[in-house]
């Protein structure tokens, strides 16, 4: 399985961060988004990466660049990696028009955080070359990639991806299709204690931040980090953790909940546990 044109469906900061990785390593690369501007926005944040590489050493930004066409439907390609907003109806409509577009010899690329790839492989007529393809933000320094089989998953496809994710400069981890799979069952449930810790008077939020990085030398704190990722994208992980492994220790901090009912979503929104603006 060769992947010489990928597209890539959702320009957020993770499908811009996909894109650029997959064109920085020479192949072609459409870009597409339903939301009006969005690949737009999607390119200038490829863009402003790209020259923070440039300036230490790496590619040209309009070489790069120049591999990448925003399309405004999804396209043939060899390989389709999905990174549209976690909402499972959502994915589970793009993976059944990809089916119906993409040729029947394509791989199907989730970069779901926690839904089941299995599920997404059912609705399709090739579950064999359905697989997982977990990024971590931001794309274009981390070096992990998640590579989830579901449970329909070809060796013939899991071993291409794998391959495709080292040719990124990443480093390919596998794992089984359960809720969370391991990055997101280990990471959740830290930052949710973290929220724990705040709500209930335990520490201020720059206090439980220093104590992960100082103490447990991690880059950025809990707290800092679900800023980064999104609260609502926590809490649905959150949920689904909760729904999956029918363990109440899994439910989302109230305080998670509500900061995301009062639009606190983190970096995107401007404030979260953090104030951006
Ligand atoms: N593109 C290019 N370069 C970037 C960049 C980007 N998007 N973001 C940061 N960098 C570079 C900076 O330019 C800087 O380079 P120099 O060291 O040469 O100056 C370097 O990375 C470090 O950045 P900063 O100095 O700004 O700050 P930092 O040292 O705190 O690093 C960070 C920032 C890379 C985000 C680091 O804090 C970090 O790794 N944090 C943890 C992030 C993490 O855990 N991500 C996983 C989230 S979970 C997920 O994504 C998946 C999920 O399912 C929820």
């Amino acid at each position: 399985m060769e992947f010489e044109h990928v597209l890539i469906a959702g320009a957020g900061q993770m499908g811009a961060g996909i894109a650029q990785v997959v064109a920085g390593s020479g192949r072609r690369v459409s870009l597409y988004d339903a939301a009006p501007g969005a690949t737009e926005r999607g390119l200038a944040t490829m863009r402003k990466s790209l020259e923070k590489l440039a300036e230490k050493g790496g590619a040209d930004p309009d070489e790069a660049l120049a591999r990448v066409t925003a399309v405004d439907d999804l396209v043939p390609a060899d390989l389709l990696i999905e990174a549209v907003i976690e909402d499972a109806a959502v994915k589970h409509d793009l993976f059944r028009r990809a089916d119906e577009t993409l040729p029947e010899s394509a791989v199907l690329a989730s970069n779901t955080s926690s839904i089941p790839i299995t599920s997404l492989a059912a609705g399709t007529g090739r579950p064999d070359r359905v697989i997982g393809m977990h990024f971590f933000n931001p794309v274009p320094v981390l070096k992990l990639v998640e590579v989830i089989r579901a449970v329909q998953t070809s060796d013939e496809t899991a071993t291409a991806i794998t391959k495709l994710a080292e040719d990124l400069g990443k480093v390919p981890a596998e794992a089984n299709d359960f809720p969370g799979f391991v990055s997101n069952r280990i990471l959740m449930p830290f930052i949710n204690e973290a929220a724990y810790a705040l709500m209930e008077g335990v520490a201020e939020p720059e206090s439980i931040d220093t104590i992960a990085k100082l103490g447990f030398a991690h880059p950025m704190g809990p707290l800092a980090l679900a800023d980064l990722i999104g609260l609502d994208t926590c809490v649905a992980i959150m949920e689904v953790l909760h729904d999956g492994l029918g363990n109440p220790k899994y439910a989302p901090c109230p305080l998670l909940r509500q900061y995301v009912q009062a639009g606190r979503l983190g970096r995107k929104s401007g404030q979260g546990f953090y104030s951006y603006t």
